[in-house]
């Protein structure tokens, strides 16, 4: 997720900005800048750098962090302290804005690093979010004239600002204007060179905090950056703006009207800081998917007022290949492959075409049969993994067109792939995947039902009913979480069992695989996923009273067959939960604990079931005392067979 710093105050503000930049390293970046107000000259000074802050660091000061082979990273870090200081006699002036990027318009490159600037370079931007309707509003600038240099989604404000200024003479008019015009999400840092004394803020969706100190002010995506300076800060409301002067700090709502309000004071240190507050970054992800979700969402679905009305991939060709294919063979690995297994019963519902999904591990090696008519798609997170790269590989040799299902913008997987479909979760720190796999989830189903409306397997009725479903979904998620203390007592009932089984039919026996390997992962708890008619071909041998089955019930025509196959387990002794959509009873004699989630769309209750999972194991891991966000053995990706 991008990182956003800014200060108003009388240090030099350079060093000021990349320090502030280095305590949100933790959000995870692919490249930085810096934009100051000069205070010796009538411009902005704008340095940019692809990878990490200390390549930035070494272009401004032009000389290099790590001077001999033997230096120890306490030194290294020490040095670049010194060279960060440094940049404060090169770029010098008191008024700054800085940014880390994680790439989601155009790849990570100097030119598509922020700040972004107009032509002539007397505004410059720094954003984080996606600005939905960009293409539109890119190819109204080009009309008027305007040359972009970078791919982002950026760029158009730094243009737009400046076409309001041209208009109304005046910054924070323009800001405005610029803002009514914005569809998706932002947090901004404004400068512009007629204003040295000031900075602009505003946000929606994306977070954005204003630190208040003592002559100087700062704003940040989030509070680490300001720490060391104030404890006494705004959490900037949904479509607030900021004026910061190194005095004072005026805030604004949407129409440019006064708002004033008192500070709120943190009380964190700074290790819960980085994690919003929350005791682990997995926690923090969890609760990020309502966000996750929507930001991955509403760029694909056309809307008719309030109503979706279509899906819409800018990214993908949905022509005659879609139409006439004859299979789609999905392979990916872990996390990403129990997605592709959700997937498999979503194109197959909606679409009617038949799907192989594959581990990518096992694919490689079998000498696959491909066919010319074959959709092939990869799904990885991190698009790095090593099987899943070779599976592609193959697929391309083999003459398939391939399609990444990503969240790293400029992965190999990104780049190798013939077209890419990006999720818009934001960087993954904890090891264990949680965001990832639910908006990979909202991008497979989002081509299924898609593909489904283009093959005529889905009515105008049923497409209509699906996209109203689906543009519910993020809220839906937000309710499970509002509703988390029930998971959380049971976990402290059962994170001593010696062995777990996740069960279901159908979505729900995939979305087993899924809960059972985040249990595995963080907790190092016994578990194993049947699909739930399986029980009595051999696992139900397995279960004693020490033994725990959590059933997933989202198929409400399954469900009789379901609740006896928890009464097997019972009989046997077993404790019983079930997650479910049910709200009229069918699992409360057979169940010890129902976890009941928001009535939804059955076929689409995957990307909801799996969160009171996801809690269950985060709490068990807790409870046995585990570091969930570095589970034993495990690392983040997995680049090596
Ligand atoms: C589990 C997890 C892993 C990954 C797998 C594939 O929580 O994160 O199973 O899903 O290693 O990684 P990507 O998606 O990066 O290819």
């Amino acid at each position: 997720m991008c990182g956003i710093v800014g200060y108003v105050g009388s240090k030099q503000v350079t060093p000021v900005l990349i320090n502030g930049l280095k305590k949100l390293e933790y959000r995870g970046y692919d490249s930085a800048g810096v934009a100051v107000m000069s205070d010796s000259s009538d411009e902005i000074l704008v340095k940019k750098s692809k990878g990490a802050l200390k390549f930035l660091v070494e272009k401004i000061t032009d000389e290099v962090v790590k001077t001999s082979k033997d230096m120890s990273d306490a030194q290294a870090e020490k040095r670049l302290g010194e060279l960060i200081e440094k940049t404060g006699t090169i770029i010098k002036g008191n008024v700054g804005i800085g940014h880390t990027r994680w790439a989601t318009h155009g790849e990570p490159s100097d030119l598509n690093s922020h700040p972004h600037t107009n032509v002539s370079g007397t505004i410059a931007v720094v954003h984080n979010g996606i600005i939905e309707n960009y293409a539109k509003l890119k190819a109204w600038l080009q009309d008027q004239g305007v040359v972009f240099k970078s791919q982002t989604d950026t760029e158009v404000i730094a243009h737009l600002i400046n076409y309001f200024y041209e208009k109304t003479g005046e910054i924070f008019k323009a800001v405005l204007e610029t803002l009514h015009r914005l569809e998706g999400s932002y947090a901004l840092g404004v400068l512009c060179t007629k204003y040295p004394d000031r900075l602009i803020a505003a946000r929606k969706e994306s977070p954005l905090i204003v630190g208040l100190g003592r002559g100087e002010n700062f704003i940040a995506s989030d509070v680490p950056a300001v720490l060391e300076y104030t404890r006494d800060v705004y959490y900037l409301n949904q479509n607030e703006l900021a004026v910061l002067y190194n005095d004072h700090v005026d805030l604004f709502d949407s129409d440019g009207n006064k708002v004033v309000r008192e500070p709120s004071h943190v009380e964190w240190d700074m290790a819960s800081a980085e994690k919003g507050g929350y005791a682990h970054f997995m926690l923090k992800e969890i609760h990020e998917q309502p966000k996750a979700l929507t930001d991955t969402l509403r760029p694909r679905l056309i809307f008719d007022g309030d109503k979706a009305k279509d899906i819409q991939f800018d990214e993908i060709d949905f022509g005659e290949d879609w139409k006439q294919a004859g299979r789609i063979v999905i392979t990916a690995c872990g996390t990403a492959y129990h997605a592709g297994v959700v997937a498999k019963y979503a194109f197959e519902k909606f679409a009617r075409i038949p799907v192989a999904v594959d581990v990518a591990s096992e694919f490689r090696y079998r000498n696959p049969i491909l066919n010319k008519n074959d959709i092939f798609i990869v799904i990885s997170q991190s698009g790095e993994t090593a099987d899943t790269l070779a599976a592609l590989r193959l697929a391309k040799a083999a003459g398939a067109k391939v399609i990444a299902i990503t969240n790293c913008v400029g992965s190999t997987v990104s780049r190798e792939a013939d077209e890419v479909i990006y999720t818009w979760a934001g960087p993954e720190i904890a090891v264990a995947s949680t965001k990832a796999y639910t908006t990979q989830l909202m991008c497979l189903y989002l081509l299924a039902i898609k593909l489904g409306k283009e093959r005529g397997s889905l009515s105008a009725q049923q497409y209509s009913r699906l996209l109203s479903e689906i543009a519910a979904i993020p809220e839906k998620a937000q309710q499970i979480l509002d509703n988390q203390s029930e998971i959380q007592k049971f976990a402290s009932q059962q994170f001593n069992k010696s062995k777990i089984f996740y069960i279901g039919r159908l979505f729900d026996s995939a979305s087993s695989l899924e809960s059972a390997l985040k249990l595995k992962e963080v907790s190092y708890m016994h578990c194993e996923a049947f699909a739930a008619g399986e029980l009595k071909h051999g696992p139900i041998a397995l279960v004693d009273p020490d033994t725990l089955v959590v059933a997933i019930a989202t198929e409400p025509e399954l469900y009789e067959k379901l609740a006896s196959n928890i009464v097997e387990v019972k009989s046997r002794g077993a404790t019983t939960m079930a997650i479910t959509l049910d709200k009229k009873g069918a699992f409360d004699n057979c169940c010890d604990s129902v976890i009941t989630i928001p009535d939804s769309e059955p076929a689409l209750a995957s990307m909801l079931s799996i969160i009171p999972a996801q809690l269950f194991a985060y709490y068990c891991s807790i409870l046995r005392g585990n570091d969930p966000d570095k589970p034993r053995n495990l690392a983040k990706s997995v680049t090596v067979e």
